[in-house]
């Protein structure tokens, strides 16, 4: 199969030097390349600012912001069977960035923001046969959450994490997440490293691709 995975998190340019963003490390995206790739899987990984490396047998694309995913996405959607967006991209911009560097005395008191294009959502009409999987980090009630965006982005698989917990999350090689299909059947996987989640989400992925010459 062909898989494009997202992986880390997006960062948007206040000015030249100073961006807002989340910490997403890029672990589960680069874990999920690791064991597509290990299948025999040909594997496209579109990288924001990541903290770990990426394999160097999966084509990379390096982007920085919520836009720049989004064109690499569109780009290399035909090519894919699956699409894995494990990518934590920043939900909000500012609305002007600035050219030159703000001074210190000069900053605004407060930030006009707006929404980041939603890159699951901007490609779904040409979902066709693909698999879409989606992320939810949730603070509150994982599941619920994960179910509405389940519907919400037209995903067949979502992998919904309690964020707050200190072992599962952000920036840790573990993680404890539920897998809720479109199908309506829930799997509460036991913490387990990263790579072991990743196998489980690829397991499904092979089990329910339409498998295209
Ligand atoms: O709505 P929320 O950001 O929680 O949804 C998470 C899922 O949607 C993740 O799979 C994430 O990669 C994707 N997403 C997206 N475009 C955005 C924000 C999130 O595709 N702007």
């Amino acid at each position: 199969m062909n898989i494009l995975i997202t992986a880390g998190p997006t960062r948007e340019p206040i000015d030249p030097v100073r961006f807002i963003s989340n910490r997403s490390s890029g672990r589960m995206g680069v874990a999920l390349a690791e064991a597509a790739l290990a299948r025999g899987h040909a594997v496209r990984l579109v990288t924001g600012p990541i903290a770990v490396p990426a394999p160097p047998a999966a084509e990379r694309v390096a982007v920085v912001t919520a836009q720049d995913m989004l064109a690499a996405v569109q780009a290399n959607l035909d090519w894919s069977d699956a699409l894995i967006m494990s990518a934590a991209v920043a939900d909000w911009r500012p609305r002007t960035p600035s050219p030159l560097k703000l001074k210190k005395n000069r900053m605004p008191a407060q930030l006009e923001m707006e929404r980041t294009p939603d890159i699951l959502q901007a490609v779904a009409a040409r979902k066709g046969g693909r698999v879409f999987v989606g992320f939810a980090a949730e603070t509150g009630e994982p599941e619920e959450e994960a179910r509405r965006k389940l519907q919400a982005k037209r995903l067949d698989l979502i992998v919904a994490n309690d964020v707050s917990r200190a072992d599962a999350g952000f920036e840790v090689d573990t993680n404890r997440v539920t897998l809720l299909a479109a199908d309506g059947t829930v799997e509460a996987l036991p913490l387990m490293l990263k790579t072991e989640v990743a196998s489980r989400i690829l397991d499904w992925v092979e089990a329910h691709a339409g498998f295209r010459a």
